[in-house]
């Protein structure tokens, strides 16, 4: 959703997590000299209009009384309307999960009350166990003990799991250490840390503002969180988005494989568009010669099989910092290719120049807008840590019993749905051997759940990772009565490209609770296109960390949320 601008890559599996170096200067905020406190009392922070508060929550819900507490970090925008029109908090969510909310409203909580309107605090919370939120997730002794087993200018990312015969015994074997570390070195919390007590958090942080029913929009996991919220807490809904859905039912069941039920048709739209839009404007068409879509379709093929066998080296400079330079191997193509599938209205150009040059023999382009991050030790940020918060989150919430031959079978399914399978099979890999399971945690639906209040639900007609059927059921089957609105675009959540259409629904629904009738289908705004000859400015960039100058045009280096 590069709309959104966020700083952490959230979800990325085995992901470079250690100690990263690019921390941007907006997030040198001093948390420590926040004391949390029950009520909320907030403190300029960041910039203008931002404010920052610690909220004490209980650590454990089953018995609030008893138990130790969390501190929940929390950045506000303002309202700038007067009091008698302000309607509270409406908090968001970037997803991840292991997303930091903190760092979403930096980036993207002006845009957001631009759509949404100057009567709400726009509130980013880090979830419980993130980022800046106490106790906070960490596997590791040291910055040095994480960057050695996730180094950050790695290859990293999603391992991929056909990169070699044993890459995903490999997988399964290393998750199996991951999960015994934090079992080990869990000081007792990690039970807490689940999607569950993340929505009653929600709850406890829309009553600190003194309102009684939730206002939220969350994209990808936030779909699962917002979700999640409806389902525990049904009567305490006022307003709710979900945007680019992941049924809850797939999620707490640990089946979701059907999540790439259109990945490889955001591919195929690379080639078409790649054609339609000709050689000076798409580079890989020049380099696969093309007379026909399928003409690139083959060569980007023979170009990843080649990758497979022969990795490239990549050389983008030697003097400035130690993240220029690498190896193009298979993992880190595929993981740059599925990438600009997230923002293909983004990344389509740069990803087709970079595939171009690395098909003549030149990785530096590839490797310089693969997102790989500087390694440095010692200055790292709580938001380095976000890879052990995400798999702590999944695994609690799943828990799922993963074996190989388990992992083989859902490798096995999703290879049949999509090319991305080797990537998108992490998911199921990185629970192995997790052990952590809180007794009475919620398990999912159980059947169709009705709200005090509808909610808002977005799904995208080519989304890689949270496809259209997903808001349907969602929708229309877990929670009917709820709205749907479809967007005729590709990428991921609604940020993918600009809507007027899809902001004015939005609008509409915080405003007055107004639904799109039933069938209402937004398209993009007009001259919004793949591979537009003016590329799209406009667009609310998501992953604008440091730009990467292709063909003039800006790329961006950071990898987006995976999910
Ligand atoms: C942050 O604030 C705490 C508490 O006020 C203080 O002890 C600490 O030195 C501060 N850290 C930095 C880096 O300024
Ligand atoms: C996962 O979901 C799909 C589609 O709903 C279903 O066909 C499949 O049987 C499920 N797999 C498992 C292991 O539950
Ligand atoms: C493309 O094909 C034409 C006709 O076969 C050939 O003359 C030209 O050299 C090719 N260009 C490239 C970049 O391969
Ligand atoms: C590779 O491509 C980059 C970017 O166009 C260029 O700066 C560099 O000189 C090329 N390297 C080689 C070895 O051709
Ligand atoms: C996990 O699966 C293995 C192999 O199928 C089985 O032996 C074991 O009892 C299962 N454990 C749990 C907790 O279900
Ligand atoms: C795995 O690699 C093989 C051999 O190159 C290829 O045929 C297959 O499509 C790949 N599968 C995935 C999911 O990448
Ligand atoms: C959307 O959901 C409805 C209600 O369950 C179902 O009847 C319909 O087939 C779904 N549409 C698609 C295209 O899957
Ligand atoms: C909200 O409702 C009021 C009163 O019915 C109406 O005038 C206004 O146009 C509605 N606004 C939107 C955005 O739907
Ligand atoms: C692209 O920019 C040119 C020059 O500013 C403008 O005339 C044209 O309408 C734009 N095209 C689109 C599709 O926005």
């Amino acid at each position: 959703m590069p709309r959104i601008s966020i700083k952490v890559s959230s979800f990325v599996f085995l992901a470079a997590s250690g100690c990263l170096a690019q921390t941007q200067t907006q997030t040198e905020f001093n948390w420590t000299s926040i004391k949390p406190s029950a009520k909320l009392k907030w403190t300029k922070c960041y910039g203008e209009g931002f404010e920052c508060a610690r909220l004490l929550v209980p650590l454990d819900y089953a018995s609030p009384k008893n138990s130790k507490t969390a501190a929940i970090a929390m950045t506000r925008l303002r309202s700038t309307s007067s009091s008698s029109t302000y309607r509270g908090s409406l908090l968001i969510n970037p997803g991840g999960p292991g997303g930091s909310g903190v760092e979403y409203v930096l980036e993207a909580g002006s845009e957001i009350a631009g759509i949404v309107g100057a009567e709400y605090d726009i509130v980013g919370f880090d979830p419980r166990g993130v980022s800046f939120s106490t106790p906070s997730v960490s596997w590791f002794v040291n910055d040095a003990e994480r960057a050695m087993w996730n180094p950050p200018n790695a290859n990293a990312m999603y391992h991929s799991l056909n990169e070699s015969t044993i890459a995903l015994p490999y997988a399964y074997a290393r998750s199996q250490v991951q999960s015994q570390l934090a079992a080990a070195r869990d000081a007792g919390f990690l039970q807490y840390i689940t999607t569950d007590y993340t929505a009653q958090d929600m709850l406890t942080i829309t009553e600190a503002f003194g309102f009684e029913k939730l206002q939220y929009w969350g994209v990808s996991y936030g779909s699962v969180l917002g979700a999640t919220f409806a389902a525990l807490f049904p009567d305490k809904l006022e307003r709710v988005v979900i945007d680019g859905v992941l049924p809850i039912n797939e999620w707490y069941s640990s089946n979701i494989s059907n999540t790439m039920l259109d990945t490889d048709k955001v591919l195929n739209a690379f080639f078409t568009s790649c054609f339609e839009a000709g050689p000076t404007i798409c580079a890989f068409h020049n380099n696969a010669n093309a007379s026909s879509a399928s003409d690139i379709a083959g060569a980007f093929q023979t170009l990843l099989s080649s990758i497979q066998q022969t990795p490239v080296p990549a050389i983008a400079s030697l003097t400035q910092g130690n993240a220029g330079y690498g190896i193009i191997d298979y993992t880190l193509l595929k993981n740059t290719i599925f990438h600009a599938l997230y923002a293909p209205y983004d990344l389509f150009p740069a990803l087709a120049q970079a595939l171009a040059d690395l098909a003549a023999g030149n990785g530096t382009t590839l490797y310089a807008t693969s997102g790989v991050e500087e390694f440095t030790c010692g200055g790292a940020s709580a938001l380095d840590r976000s890879f052990e918060a995400a798999v702590s989150i999944i695994c609690s919430d799943m828990t799922p019993n993963v074996t190989l031959p388990d992992l083989r079978a859902v490798y096995a399914r999703e290879e049949a749905l999509s090319q991305f399978a080797d990537l998108w099979a992490n998911w199921r890999a990185a629970c192995a051997g997790w052990k952590i399971r809180r007794p009475g945690r919620y398990t999912g639906p159980t059947g169709p759940m009705k709200t005090i209040a509808p909610m808002l639900v977005i799904g995208n007609t080519l989304d890689p990772v949270t496809p259209w059927p997903g808001a349907n059921q969602t929708a229309n089957i877990l929670f009917p009565g709820s709205g749907l609105l479809t967007y005729n675009t590709l990428g991921h959540t609604s940020f993918t490209a600009p809507s007027s259409c899809i902001n004015s629904w939005v609008y509409a629904y915080f405003k007055n609770g107004t639904l799109p009738p039933a069938g209402t289908v937004c398209q993009p705004d007009a001259g919004v296109q793949l591979f537009s000859p003016n590329g799209t400015d406009g667009l609310i960039e998501r992953d604008l960390v440091d730009g990467v100058s292709v063909n003039g045009r800006v790329t961006k280096r950071k990898l987006p949320f995976r999910l």
